[in-house]
């Protein structure tokens, strides 16, 4: 006789997702990040935005501009260079790019617009970080009137691919706020939800937190919820290696390449 299986889900391949686009191996969070993840061979990128002066969404993992961009020396007198004190137009004058290394001098700050012609044209998947949210009131509608507008990234069956846009932020009401707006897309919580209040998030698709704060319990509890977990930010090996073997459905990483091998194998 036949006995069948049922299977609460379906079964998903582990994937490594490419953090602030490939941060291992160009300036984080640049359209030259994102190629570099789609040459290593990434299926899926992880991008950083935050909000211009001029209400434009862009690509960038700081609240100011100091650390990766040279903000000091094109406008020495805007300190503490918070990018909601920039202008778009102020932005693109300032080189994104030759902090990480001299030959990716004259890369740019991208905005979401661009970055997300860059990964349709990649094919890439995306996990979509909203950064500080709080500092930006209305930036979950900005976010999902731009998805909007946009047929590749809302017209899948989540159900079916559920990892082809997972918006994601450490400020869960902002989760919260994002999910009622576009209520299609998979979103994920940022950080270690407690046991006793995973319950509440079922709504969400996955709970990634600090791949240091989660152990085999944990990850078997997230899951026994119906959520699926991806810890960041694992560069070494024998971490991932360390993580795969407490379940995980996945794990965020600046070396793409480094951690499709450590699935490859496990
Ligand atoms: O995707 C999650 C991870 O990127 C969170 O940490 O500081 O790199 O944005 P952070
Ligand atoms: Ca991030």
């Amino acid at each position: 006789s036949v006995v069948e299986v049922q299977h609460a889900s379906p079964t998903r391949p582990l994937i490594a997702v490419s953090h602030r686009g490939a941060a291992g191996h160009a300036p984080e969070n640049t359209l030259a990040a994102l190629d570099a993840a789609d040459e290593l061979g990434a299926e899926t990128v992880e991008i950083d935005i935050q909000r211009t002066a001029d209400n434009h969404i862009v690509l960038l993992h700081d609240t100011t501009l100091a650390r990766t961009t040279n903000v000091e020396s094109v406008f020495p007198d805007r300190s503490p260079y918070l990018v909601g004190d920039f202008t778009l137009r102020e932005i693109k004058r300032l080189d994104a790019g030759s902090w990480f290394a001299p030959s990716f001098t004259g890369e740019r700050i991208p905005t979401f617009d661009e970055a997300l012609d860059r990964l349709e044209r990649l094919d890439l998947n995306l996990f979509l970080e909203v950064k500080e949210p709080a500092l930006y009131p209305g930036i979950e509608r900005a976010v999902a009137e731009e998805l909007a507008g946009r047929r590749t990234w809302l017209e899948h069956n989540p159900a079916w691919e559920p990892r082809k846009l997972i918006v994601q932020s450490f400020d869960w009401d902002s989760v919260r706020r994002s999910k009622s707006l576009l209520p299609s897309v998979p979103h994920a919580l940022l950080g270690r939800v407690p046991e006793a209040r995973i319950g509440e998030f079922t709504w969400a698709h996955m709970i990634n937190p600090n791949h240091t704060t989660i152990d085999a319990a944990y990850v078997r509890r997230v899951q026994d919820a119906g959520l699926e977990i991806m810890p960041y930010t694992i560069n070494d090996r024998q971490r991932m290696d360390h993580v795969l073997g407490l379940g995980v459905d996945g794990f965020i990483t600046d070396f793409p390449d480094t951690g499709q091998r450590a699935i490859a194998d496990f």
